[in-house]
Parts: structure tokens; C-alpha cells; sequence
């Protein structure tokens, strides 16, 4: 990934009657970062930042983000783009392996997920001894990471490949068995003959009482959905699995932790978050304005859902192409919904209302896909593993990238201790 050091270009640190000049580096969309790789060896110091809002932590070829201009790009291509005229599979191949796939690349890799998508038979009894009401979240977690016990091979770049093959095949499986389990219906097994977003609607909604004929304008929004989805530079839960993947965990255990990670309700857990709480304007008909106003009270804890973000100080294109879609998918399945009625008087109050125009607060991707996941007919507590299941190819890319980068090495941030200096240890009888 060529990334130029700035020639004669250089940031100058001083302090304590001191300066150190630290070399500037400048990405290809022309992003600038002070390598601050030397800056404890030379000087001693470090820096501090609270949740990493102004540090870099890799170098990366996969996406970019301009957030003050709300561009998002995978691999160079624009999301809107992708979104319209690809598929999510084909989607997943460029994130991955960094080029659109050639046709018979593509059918090779539809090929070999199809034929991997069954689960080996033992997670049956996996999943029966999760209670009913486990939440589907910490169902997926779990058997990503119990896929180690299955697979056990050596990492080479073969194991590799198969794993990815596996984790972008089984995550639709595990997700549906997942559902069945918590509704006490038997699980569906995978269909070759179907297409990746069909064949998890027929996992879903199918059973063995009766044919299943999954919708393919519904299966189309789904892939749809899952592109959105399929990555965003260095968020949370991108950043949890490159860390943990530092360590040489393999990938499926990096992958798991990242699910975990996804499912705080600041990150990937918002979707279910913003159905909950426009569920909660619709039933106490309280009006947006009034939930608003707590929205913006200081004391009081209550977040307008689907709103805000790190990096996009704009609105974020996928809620754009969202809004656009939930209208087609309710014509469809035949649906009003409160729910989207709601949603968007909230952004049209909030788009002119100075508390959020000036904190530079818009809808994220998860303000309006909970919408379209409810009119698909998926459970809110599904959303989020709806969410992992887009982000698979992501994470995936993520953690080769951070393995194959030259410049390598273990993450192990510092810190300011501010705790408690030297002092000698108090016995019991003497504690009071
Ligand atoms: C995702 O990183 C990614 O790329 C994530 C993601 C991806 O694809 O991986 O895009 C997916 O996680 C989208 C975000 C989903 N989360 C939510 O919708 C939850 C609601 N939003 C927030 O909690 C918040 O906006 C964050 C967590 C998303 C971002 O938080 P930041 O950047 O750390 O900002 P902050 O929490 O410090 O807030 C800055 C100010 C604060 O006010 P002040 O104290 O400065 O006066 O903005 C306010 C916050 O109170 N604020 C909000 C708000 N979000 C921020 N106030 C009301 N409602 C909100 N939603």
C-alpha cells in the first residue's frame, strides 16, 4: 500500500525547551499523519488519545471515508455504485481480495461458499444447550469461535482461504439456526440452488410443513443490505479483530471477538436500538419534538439513535440509500409503517434543529436499515447479527491486510498512569 512520507515535510513537537521534527505521511485521497513510530525512543513521551478519534492505526488499501463529505469507497469504488450493480458476494471478493472478481472468478467463488454453507452436524447439540431467549448475538459470537474446534488445520495461506470461504458461507447458517432455536422450530438446512441473501430468507422463514419460494426483490434488498454493510475503515469492531488477530489468534477467533464488539448499542447494536426507541415514540404517542428535547438535554441520557458518528460529520451515504429503498421494500411486502413515518419526521426535525446541525449529527447507516430488516420480517434482535453478516467480508479483509502488512507487529497501546505512587503494603489487622 504506497503511501508517500512527505518530502521535507515534517511536524516539529517542542516541549520542556526541547523540539523533536517527526516525519509527515500522506495517503492517496491526500489524508496526512504525523508517524509518531519514534517519538517514545527519541523523546520518552507519548500521546494520549481517548478512544483513538485522532490516531491512525494502520496504513489501508480496503476503504475511505471522507466524513466531512460523507464518501465512502470500497477498493476506489463508490458505494452508490457498488450498491446499485453489485452483488454481495462480488462485493465481498473486491473488499477482500482487492479487485472486482472476473466472471469465472465470481462463479468459482459463489461455488465454493454454496458448498460450504452447512454446519458440521455436532452444532445441533451447540445450539440446544443455548436457552430459548439467548440473544442471537452472543449465539453467533460463540460458534464463530467454536468453528476453531472444527477446523484445527496449520495456518498457511490455504487454511486461510478455506476459513474465509467458511466464514462468509456458515454466518447465514449459524444466524438461522440461531432464529429457528429461539422460535422452537427445527433449523432449515441450506439450499444449493439458491442465491446467498435467498437462501437466508429460506433458512429464516422456511419450514419443512411447506415450500418456501423466497421473494427475490426481498432477497435483492437483502443483498443490498449486506453490501452497505460489508465495511468502514477502522471501527470498532474492524479495530477489536485486528487487534486481537495481532496476537497470531487465527480468524475465526479475531472474527468472534469482533462480533462481540459490534453488539454495543453504540456500534452495531444501534439498529436494534433505533426500532426500539421508535417503537417507544409510537406506543407512548409521543411526539418527535418531545423526544428530541430529551435527545438534546444534557442531564438527560437519552441518544436520538441512527444519529451521530465518529467520522461522518455529514450524512452517511448508506442511510441515504437506505431511506431511498425502505419506501420500495413496504410497497412490496404491502406494509405502512408508523415505524418509517416516525424515523423520518425525527431526521426532518433534526436536519434544522441547531442542537444537532451544529454537533454535525445526521443519520448513520443504522437510522433507517431497521426499517427495511422489520418490513423482511427479521426480528429486532436479529438486526445486529443481520449487520455482522454484512461486515464478514470487512473484518476478513481487515485482519489479512494487518497480517500481511510489512510493517507488522503486536498492538500494545500505552497509557498515563494516574493511579496510585509507591507505597508499602498495609497488613489486615492494621486496615481498620
Ligand atoms: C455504527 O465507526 C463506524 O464506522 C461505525 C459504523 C460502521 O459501519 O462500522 O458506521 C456503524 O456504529 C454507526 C453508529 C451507530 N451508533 C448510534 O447510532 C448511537 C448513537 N450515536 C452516538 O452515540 C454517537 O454519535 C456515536 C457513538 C456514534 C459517535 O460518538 P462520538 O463520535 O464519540 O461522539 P460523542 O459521543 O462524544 O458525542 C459528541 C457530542 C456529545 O455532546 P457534547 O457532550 O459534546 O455536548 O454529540 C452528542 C454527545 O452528547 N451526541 C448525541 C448523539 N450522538 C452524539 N446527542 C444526541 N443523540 C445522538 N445520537
Amino acid at each position: 500500500m504506497p503511501t508517500q512520507t512527505v518530502p521535507h515535510n515534517e511536524a516539529t513537537i517542542s516541549y520542556d525547551g526541547k523540539s523533536i521534527s517527526l516525519p509527515l505521511v500522506r495517503g492517496s485521497e491526500g489524508e496526512t499523519a504525523i508517524d509518531i513510530q519514534k517519538l517514545r525512543a527519541q523523546t520518552g513521551l507519548i500521546t494520549l488519545d481517548t478512544g483513538y478519534g485522532n490516531t491512525g492505526s494502520c496504513r489501508s488499501t480496503i476503504t475511505f471515508i471522507d466524513g466531512e463529505k460523507g464518501i465512502l469507497r470500497y477498493r476506489g469504488y463508490p458505494i452508490d455504485e457498488i450498491a446499485e450493480k453489485a452483488s454481495f458476494l462480488e462485493v465481498a471478493w473486491l473488499v477482500i481480495y482487492g479487485e472486482l472478481p472476473t466472471k469465472t472468478q465470481l462463479e468459482e467463488f459463489r461455488s465454493s461458499v454454496t458448498h460450504h454453507t452447512l454446519l458440521h452436524e455436532n452444532f445441533r447439540r451447540f445450539f440446544e444447550a443455548f436457552p430459548k431467549d439467548a440473544h442471537p448475538m452472543a449465539v453467533c459470537a460463540s460458534s464463530i469461535a467454536a468453528l476453531t474446534t472444527f477446523y484445527q488445520a496449520p495456518e498457511t495461506d490455504e487454511s486461510v482461504n478455506d476459513s474465509i470461504v467458511r466464514l462468509i458461507a456458515k454466518i447465514p447458517t449459524i444466524a438461522g439456526y440461531a432464529y429457528k432455536h429461539s422460535i422452537g422450530q427445527p433449523s432449515m438446512y441450506p439450499k444449493n440452488n439458491l442465491d446467498y441473501a435467498s437462501n437466508f430468507l429460506h433458512m429464516m422463514f422456511g419450514t419443512p410443513c411447506e415450500p418456501y419460494e423466497p421473494d427475490p426483490v426481498l432477497a435483492r434488498t437483502l443483498d443490498l443490505l449486506l453490501i452497505l454493510h460489508a465495511d468502514h475503515e477502522q471501527n470498532c469492531s474492524t479495530s477489536t479483530v485486528r487487534m486481537v488477530g495481532s496476537s497470531h489468534a487465527n480468524l475465526y477467533a479475531s472474527v468472534s471477538a469482533g462480533i462481540s464488539a459490534l453488539w454495543g448499542p453504540l456500534h452495531g447494536g444501534a439498529n436494534q436500538k433505533v426500532v426500539e426507541m421508535l417503537e417507544r415514540i409510537a406506543a407512548e404517542e409521543g411526539s418527535a419534538e418531545k423526544f428530541l428535547a430529551k435527545a438534546k438535554d444534557k442531564n438527560d441520557t437519552t441518544r436520538l439513535m441512527g444519529f451521530g458518528h465518529r467520522v461522518y460529520k455529514n450524512y452517511d451515504p448508506r442511510a441515504a440509500i437506505l431511506k431511498k429503498h425502505c419506501g420500495l421494500v413496504l410497497e412490496r411486502v404491502g406494509m405502512s409503517s408508523r415505524m418509517l413515518e416516525i424515523a423520518m419526521k425525527l431526521e426532518e426535525i433534526a436536519l434544522k434543529d441547531d442542537y444537532f446541525v451544529s454537533h454535525k449529527l445526521y443519520p448513520n447507516v443504522d437510522f433507517y436499515s431497521g426499517v427495511i430488516y422489520q418490513a423482511l420480517g427479521i426480528p429486532v434482535n436479529m438486526f445486529t447479527v443481520m449487520f455482522a453478516m454484512g461486515r464478514m467480508p470487512g473484518w476478513i479483509a481487515q485482519w489479512l491486510e494487518m497480517r500481511h502488512d510489512p510493517e507488522f507487529k503486536i498492538s500494545r497501546p500505552r497509557q498515563v498512569y494516574t493511579g496510585a505512587t509507591q507505597r508499602a503494603f498495609v497488613p489486615i489487622e492494621k486496615r481498620g
